[in-house]
């Protein structure tokens, strides 16, 4: 069976990102020309998954109008022979089937992935956080999906990070896994923002996951965790230990490829930048200004 859903949850309050988000969700927030959402649905879709559900709260309308059609934008355009500007609108209203469900009350990140239960039915499937952007050119979620396939139970990505910022991630402890590449990883333990003092390792989960369906059943029963909040993370610690025949195991895929945080301000900022500069249309005059402008700091 091929794995092709994808859930997106989307129903973060973004106060990182005040006044810019008083009106507008952050995942709406663009990154030089798109909104940070449109970069991870198209990541889902170029991994072959062409049903998105996103996970919305009080900004659902803005993120629904973005993945449907503008028929009088469209129309003025297509008046015009703007075939190019054309192609932009449509592109997001192409992609793929997006459906919506509400969270309602925002009580943590596992009891958003718990509002796809019944979209998702008994697949496995993928979730994919907005903050964190992977680098079209680096295959992280296509190389999590087909180790999901093979073994089985979920899959989770790990970054290495400097000690001091592994307690602003999910935490896990791993081992070897034996006849697998040295970046897949068996994985042993699993806390939520550790304090570093207290962190197993210093792999923090990133926000890519390949999720086996058990874990609608163990996120039903899972305890508010850190900050009181129903935690992704503990729920994978339940199903790191149940047994495979009961969609138990967790395996860990240390990805070394380039990841752009969008999650707070100065983060942001830097992807923004790496993001233009590697752009094909921009990239040449903006680099070269950058390097104009850096030099005279
Ligand atoms: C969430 C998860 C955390 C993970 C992080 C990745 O935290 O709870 O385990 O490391 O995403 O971005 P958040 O950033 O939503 O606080």
């Amino acid at each position: 069976m091929t794995i092709h859903k994808a859930v997106i949850p989307a129903a973060g309050l973004g106060t990182r990102f005040l006044p810019a988000t008083k009106s507008t969700p952050k995942e709406m927030l663009p990154v030089v020309d798109k909104p940070a959402i449109q970069y991870v649905v198209e990541e889902a879709v170029t991994a072959g998954l062409d049903d998105v559900l996103l996970i919305t709260g009080r900004s659902k309308r803005t993120l629904a109008d973005h993945f449907d059609a503008v028929p009088e934008l469209e129309a003025a355009l297509e008046a015009k022979g703007d075939t190019e500007r054309l192609a932009k609108v449509r592109e997001s209203t192409e992609l793929a089937n997006v459906h919506f469900v509400r969270q309602g009350q925002p009580r943590g990140l596992g009891h958003a992935v718990l509002q796809a239960k019944h979209h998702v039915g008994q697949e496995p499937f993928a979730v994919l956080l907005g903050d964190d952007l992977i680098d079209e050119r680096d295959e992280l979620l296509t190389t999590m999906l087909a180790l999901q396939e093979r073994v089985g139970g979920s899959v989770i990505a790990l970054l290495e990070v400097p000690p001091e910022q592994i307690s602003s991630y999910g935490c896990a402890a791993v081992e070897a896994l034996e006849g697998e590449q040295e970046d897949t990883v068996r994985v042993t333990g699993l806390v939520e923002k550790p304090p570093v003092e207290e962190a197993p390792s210093n792999l923090a989960i990133i926000g890519r996951y390949v999720l086996h369906p058990a874990v609608f059943e163990v996120l039903e029963s899972t305890a508010p965790g850190r900050g009181g909040e129903i935690q992704l993370t503990d729920a994978l610690a339940t199903l790191m230990d149940l047994p495979p025949e009961q969609g138990g195991g967790v395996t860990g895929v240390v990805f070394r490829g380039r990841r752009y945080d969008t999650g707070d301000r100065l983060d942001y900022l830097k992807a923004v930048v790496k993001i233009a500069v590697d752009r094909p249309d921009l990239g040449p005059d903006f680099k070269a200004w950058l390097t104009d402008y850096a030099a005279r700091l």
